[in-house]
């Protein structure tokens, strides 16, 4: 498990930032009638714009600067020219290079009024996520973050998908360890400050299997179930879980909190006149 210093944990607060800010600019062009294609290129702009670079376009030859995954669909689906209907459930998952750092993130969208056991679906995974970030302390285990992340998905009467799972997140999109999203409080790595990782509950309405499909990425449940995801990038720190994806932040806020010189270069290279 790679740990990040104080100057580096600030360029990818940066990175999540821009990651965060284009898909608060998706989020404002969500709507009926709208294609999740033309939600791509709201967001390759939005990040370009800001000085970074969409992640998972190009990555293991994945087509798309977002993962959009309707319905049925759990993670990985490409946009495509369907336009969005009323009662949809939209995951988008958005991911960003700036400074040779990652930054990840995913939300669930209720397209107009869905139904009643949609909208619980979303609020469950979104109390997961939340369970597992308030278990990221230094000194807890990896289990515990999994196991609470469980918890609130099994509670609401749900089912925490098994096939896909979290990751830790730096220079590379995608590092040691694996997160998995079901697991024993107790168990594990203990977690160290400097440690970022993705947490990314997938869960679906009733116990399936996960399938993809003959695009090679689309990953949607065996039965047919209604499926959400959600994801933030979050630091270990000593002062607790740092959510660098978290709304209410901005670059120049990251800028002048910060208490380390500016030891990264602009091509994600460590300063040796910083520290
Ligand atoms: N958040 C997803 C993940 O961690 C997104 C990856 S999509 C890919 O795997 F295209 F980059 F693979
Ligand atoms: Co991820």
């Amino acid at each position: 498990m790679i740990l990040k210093r104080r100057a580096e944990l600030e360029v990818m607060a940066e990175a999540a930032v821009i990651n965060r800010e284009a898909l608060e600019a998706v989020e404002a062009a969500i709507d009926v009638g709208v294609t999740t294609a033309e939600l791509n290129d709201v967001a390759e702009r939005a990040i370009v714009a800001r000085g970074g670079r969409p992640a998972f376009k190009g990555y293991n030859g994945f087509p798309a600067t977002l993962c959009t995954s309707v319905n049925e669909a759990v993670v990985h689906g490409f946009p495509s020219s369907r336009p969005l209907e009323a009662g949809d459930l939209l995951s988008i998952d958005i991911g960003t290079f700036y400074r040779g750092f990652a930054a990840d993130m995913a939300r669930t969208y209720a397209i107009g009024e869905v139904s009643d056991e949609a909208r619980r679906l979303i609020d469950a995974t979104e109390r997961s996520l939340q369970a597992g970030i308030d278990a990221m302390r230094a000194g807890n285990r990896l289990g515990d973050v999994s196991a609470a992340i469980q918890a609130v998905v099994e509670a609401a009467g749900f089912w925490v998908v098994r096939e896909f799972v979290g990751h830790g997140i730096g220079r590379a999109f995608h590092e040691a360890p694996n997160v998995p999203n079901f697991g024993r409080a107790g168990t594990g790595p203990v977690l160290r400050p400097g440690l970022v990782l993705a947490i990314e509950p997938m869960v679906t309405v009733n116990q399936t299997t996960v399938d993809v499909l003959d695009d090679g990425w689309t990953a949607v449940s065996a039965d047919g179930s209604l499926a959400a995801h959600v994801e933030h990038t979050v630091a270990i720190t000593d002062e607790g879980p740092w959510v660098l994806t978290a709304p209410g932040s901005s670059r120049a806020n990251v800028r002048a909190t910060s208490t380390t010189k500016t030891a990264i270069t602009a091509d994600g290279r460590l300063d040796p006149a910083g520290r």
